[in-house]
């Protein structure tokens, strides 16, 4: 079976780029991305191209190319169900914040909607394509959604976990170390819908790059490679600790250890902590199925590596309290960056909100800027924590449009994501803006302690 009419529900930063990238590399496909947000719709529509809803290094470029040729956004959803012979389901699933598996398990309310949703208006048999991380055996749970509740069409469920690192999304998109595809490989009908979607990546990526395995083991795939980034992230992490106190240096460490192949030098960047999605969310369902299945010691192993990040953004903000004399009460903090990394306007899980919710608790000014990221977010982080009333926020801190005008007057400086422009920031003048002594804080190791000692900072960065 060929593949003409791809439909993906939810427009979100998995589904929007990577149907982009199909809709550019396979123009034979049509690609319908339908969202019921429609202010999110609206902006992938934007006339101007630069507007659409998610910031991706070539996004818009792509978005351009293929947009009104092969490439639609709408919010009929039903209707693109129906129109189209393989359905992707990228939609939410965030972290329960009720219930059962409260604060662990991942919340499949929005996927269940898609599924009965999908079952009511397909009027032909169609592949549906898992594309959000999901806990091992969802596919099972989707499998019997559709097939009680269906118009009597045959649904064949894949699972197509996405790989993709925010950032760099595009680059990943058009050249993926591997592509994962789960299905039922004991069945005849379950190897056509295996292979027609594998023949959807063939139109740019090499066969040899596409991976074939059951449904179970897709789904697992997805939540453990995440879990091992996070866990070298966590280990680096804890050794910067190790390396504040000893006086080695943590870059040199990592550099030592990276440079054994087996280890290799990626996901060696010691930092103020990740953030993201993905990481914390499937950590934590990793940790919530362990612990359902009875493996109490497993799950204790996984937590470790969450626990180990909390630690590690405490860490920092109470290194900003004791070094501003054991107060920042009253005092002007600027926090440069609050997306969880670098080119990205995403800043689910960052570290900068639980920094700047530490800071306000011991009631400190705090400044923010963030070249993408908009106030109206920035409250809305603070907001959704509920450490204290959204009027209490918005009295203390204060988003504005530059790192200079950020920096004016301030008792410290903290830099929490790694921009490329922090670094060619005029840091000369930062230092005549603000209070003496001048106190930076380098979360992401961004800078270079001599050139900033030499400008008369006070230089403390993440692990030396
Ligand atoms: C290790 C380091 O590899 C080496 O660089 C250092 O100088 C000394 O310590 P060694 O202990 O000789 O070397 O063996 P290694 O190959 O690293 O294996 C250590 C253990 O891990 C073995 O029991 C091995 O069976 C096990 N292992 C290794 C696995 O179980 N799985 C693997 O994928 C790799
Ligand atoms: C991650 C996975 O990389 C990707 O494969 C998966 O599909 C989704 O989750 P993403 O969350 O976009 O992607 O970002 P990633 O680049 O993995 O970084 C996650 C967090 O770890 C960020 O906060 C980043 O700043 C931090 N990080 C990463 C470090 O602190 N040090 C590192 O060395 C690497
Ligand atoms: P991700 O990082 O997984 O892409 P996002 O939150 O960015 O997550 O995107 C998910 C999108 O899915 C949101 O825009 C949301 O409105 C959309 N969505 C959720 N449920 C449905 C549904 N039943 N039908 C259509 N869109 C949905």
């Amino acid at each position: 079976m060929k593949v003409k009419n791809i439909c993906c529900i939810g427009a979100g930063y998995v589904g929007g780029p990577t149907m982009a990238i199909i809709a550019q590399k396979a123009p034979g496909i049509k690609v319908t991305v339908v969202d019921i947000n429609e202010k999110r719709i609206a902006a992938w529509n934007d006339a101007d191209v630069k507007n659409i809803p998610i910031y991706e290094p070539g996004l818009a470029e792509v978005v351009a190319e293929a947009r009104g040729r092969n490439l639609f956004f709408s919010t009929e959803v039903d209707k693109a169900i129906d129109e189209a012979d393989m359905i992707f389901i990228s939609v939410n699933t965030p972290t329960k914040t009720y219930g059962i598996g409260k604060g662990m398990a991942a919340d499949l309310k929005f996927i269940e909607l898609c599924a009965r949703q999908i079952a009511r208006f397909s009027t032909t048999d169609k592949i549906v394509v898992e594309k959000s991380t999901l806990p091992v055996r969802t596919a099972e749970a989707l499998k019997s959604i559709l097939d009680n509740t269906g118009n009597g069409v045959n649904f064949q469920i894949l699972s197509n976990p996405e790989f993709l690192a925010e950032g760099t999304a595009v680059n990943d998109l058009q050249a993926p170390d591997r592509v994962l595809i789960g299905g039922d490989l004991d069945t005849e009908a379950g190897k056509e819908a295996i292979n027609a979607l594998v023949d959807v990546y063939a139109h740019w990526v090499p066969r040899t790059n596409i991976l074939t395995t059951n449904v179970w083991s897709s789904e697992l795939s997805k939540l453990t490679a995440n879990a091992f980034l996070a866990q070298r992230v966590s280990s680096i992490n804890a050794l910067s600790e190790l390396c504040e106190q000893t006086g080695a240096d943590i870059k040199e460490v990592a550099k030592a250890i990276g440079m054994d192949s087996r280890i290799g030098p990626k996901f060696l960047q010691a930092s103020v902590g990740f953030g993201g999605s993905c990481f914390q969310k499937d950590i934590l369902n990793l940790v919530y199925i362990s612990k359902s299945l009875g493996l109490t010691e497993v799950a204790d192993y996984w937590e470790q590596v969450i626990i180990m990040n909390d630690h590690q953004k405490r860490r920092f903000a109470a290194k900003m309290v004791k070094t501003l004399y054991n107060t920042v009460s009253g005092k002007k903090i600027a926090m440069l960056g609050w997306a969880f990394k670098k080119d990205t306007n995403d800043t689910r899980e960052s570290a900068a909100i639980y920094v700047a919710d530490y800071l306000l608790n011991e009631r400190a000014e705090v400044v923010v800027y963030d070249p993408k990221v908009s106030e109206e977010q920035i409250l809305a982080d603070l907001d959704y924590l509920n450490t204290r009333s959204a009027e209490e926020n918005r009295a203390n801190i204060t988003v504005v449009n530059s790192a200079l005008e950020a920096t004016q007057g301030a008792h410290a400086v903290a830099i929490m994501t790694e921009w490329d422009a922090f670094k060619t920031l005029d840091w000369k003048q930062v230092y005549h803006n603000m209070l003496k002594p001048a106190f930076l804080f380098d979360g992401r190791r961004l800078l270079d302690r001599h050139e900033l000692e030499a400008l008369g900072f006070e230089f403390y960065a993440i692990g030396s």
